[in-house]
């Protein structure tokens, strides 16, 4: 069995950057680190308000990224039309509203099957592998075979929230979703809410392939890396 590949989101180092309108963080620069420590692929969420990811960044990226890029995007014109531009090496399609804090469920991939039959064939028509961020749920996963997805996403936020018996059964929905993806011949993917606390338990769900994980990610560098830059700055002023 090939070990679970790690995708490493980094939406929320444009968040940081987007909340002053200056230049840095370098997301090219925070892809490359990512990828020296062993990331196998870059993610970024291309959201139709702009909030963090802009196009540019993904212009960008395209050229700096030596690992695969994954941009994750709504099925809405204005962001197809980016991914058709840009040709990403995989596109995951997810649920988005203005209002939500992050992508709070799953795509109803079922419910859609037509308005995502064209987007779907556009992306595989250039060679983009098309995901889809789903609920484990097997009409979803049924959905994304019907449409001839390569991958499925299976949205662990539900799993993240969880505790006691719920957090079981989010357990449970996941191993049983991975096994029928991967007999509907689907790769199946995870990710959202995870963290060092709580990635542990999906370890053992055979057939996993990736991980995108980001927010606690960035989270984390933050506190491993303060100390460093505390002391550039001292260094800076005491010059
Ligand atoms: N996968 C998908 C499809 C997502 O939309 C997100 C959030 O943008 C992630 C993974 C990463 O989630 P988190 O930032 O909670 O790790």
């Amino acid at each position: 069995m090939q070990p679970i590949k790690l995708g490493v989101n980094i939406d929320h180092a444009a968040t940081l950057r987007q909340a002053r309108g200056v230049d840095y963080p370098d997301l090219a620069e925070i892809a490359a680190i990512a990828e020296k420590a062993g990331a196998h692929g870059i993610t970024l969420h291309l959201r139709e308000d702009r909030r963090h990811i802009q196009d540019a960044d993904v212009y960008r990226l395209r050229k700096t990224l030596t690992t695969r890029m994954n941009l994750e995007m709504a099925n809405n014109p204005d962001v197809v039309r980016v991914a058709l531009d840009v040709v990403p090496d995989e596109v995951c399609l997810v649920p988005e509203r203005r209002q939500e804090l992050t992508t709070e469920g799953g795509l109803d991939a079922a419910g859609q099957l037509e308005a995502l039959r064209p987007t779907v064939a556009a992306l595989a028509a250039q060679g983009t592998q098309v995901s889809l961020f789903v609920a484990p749920d097997r009409r979803q996963l049924d959905a994304a075979a019907a449409l001839g997805a390569p991958y499925v996403e299976l949205h662990t936020g539900a799993y993240a929230n969880a505790s006691g018996d719920a957090l079981k059964r989010e357990l449970d929905a996941l191993h049983e979703a991975a096994a029928y993806g991967a007999a509907l011949g689907l790769k199946v993917n995870a990710g959202h809410g995870l963290t060092l606390a709580n990635v542990g338990p999906l370890l053992d769900i055979p057939n996993l392939d990736t991980l995108n994980i980001g927010h606690s990610i960035i989270a984390h560098a933050l506190t491993v890396g303060m100390e460093q830059a505390v002391r550039a700055m001292l260094a800076a002023i005491r010059r």
